[in-house]
């Protein structure tokens, strides 16, 4: 009896050790994991210009679209924090340029000029240049563009090739496309040139007024832009663009926009 009782109060002895063991293996766990959790984030600025749906927009206050939901995702696999600088367009390349702001993403088309100034990532969207004209216009493509008035955002790749194929004079600039749109509503431009999925979304709302000719201006590819020599954060960036692409989650993001 005696024997018994010894083996038993060994058996709980070392039922006890090996419990003792495996919950310190747990704890160590926790630990190292809330040292992992407690590595401050870095932090990224993101500078935009969010009045370009469904790339980048503002929806109830809130920050929302393609390129948006992408730059989170990459942060998350960067530990980064992402801040969100929204300027003008044509302020984003000085801005990157200056290092006020890390990285630019807002459906920015990679041209040889801006590559001069800045560098850009691998590309991770494909766009056509497209041109928008009321819903009774006679314009029926780009050769028809001569002698009218175009509008377009300022200093976007529209704005470069309007310019440099119709002349100054027939291009209007404003700093939002959407405001191209009302002049063109109002009678004071013939035609809008835009990013194709822009002007599906600016149409779409508006229901009914314009109509997007079939005839393409130019194919463009997107890509996130950082200062020149960066290549630091231009490696990661390629990584991360890398990865949610072969994973899916960029085509997730982009069928949740684009239908
Ligand atoms: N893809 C064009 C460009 O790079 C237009 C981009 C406009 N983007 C914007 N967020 N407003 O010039």
């Amino acid at each position: 009896m005696k024997k018994i009782i010894s083996l038993i109060l060994s058996i709980s002895v070392l039922a006890l050790l090996v419990g003792c063991g495996s919950k310190s293996t747990v704890a160590s766990t926790d630990t190292a994991s809330s040292e992992t959790a407690a590595k401050p984030k870095q932090k990224l600025i993101l500078c935009t210009n969010a009045e370009f749906p469904p790339y980048e927009y503002k929806e109830g206050g809130e920050y929302v679209g393609i390129d948006i939901e992408c730059a989170k995702l990459i942060g998350e696999k960067l530990n980064a924090e992402i801040e969100i600088m929204d300027i003008a367009f044509d302020s984003l390349i000085p801005t990157i340029m200056s290092g006020k702001a890390d990285f630019a993403m807002a459906g920015m088309t990679v041209t040889e000029d801006r590559l001069k100034n800045i560098d850009f990532t691998h590309t991770y969207q494909t766009a056509v240049q497209t041109i928008v004209v009321p819903q009774n216009s006679d314009i029926t493509s780009v050769d028809d563009l001569s002698d009218k008035k175009i509008g377009v955002q300022t200093g976007t790749t529209a704005d470069i090739y309007c310019s440099d194929d119709f002349g100054d004079e027939a291009v209007e600039r404003y700093s939002k496309i959407i405001d191209g749109f009302q002049a063109m509503k109002a009678g004071k431009v013939d035609a809008c040139v835009v990013d194709d999925q822009v002007a599906k979304a600016i149409v779409a709302q508006d229901g009914g007024s314009f109509k997007i000719l079939s005839s393409a201006y130019a194919e463009e590819e997107y890509a996130i832009a950082v200062k020149k020599g960066n290549t630091e954060l231009l490696n990661k960036l390629n990584n991360a663009i890398d990865e949610i692409k072969g994973s899916g989650q960029l085509l997730q993001i982009v069928n949740k926009y684009i239908h």
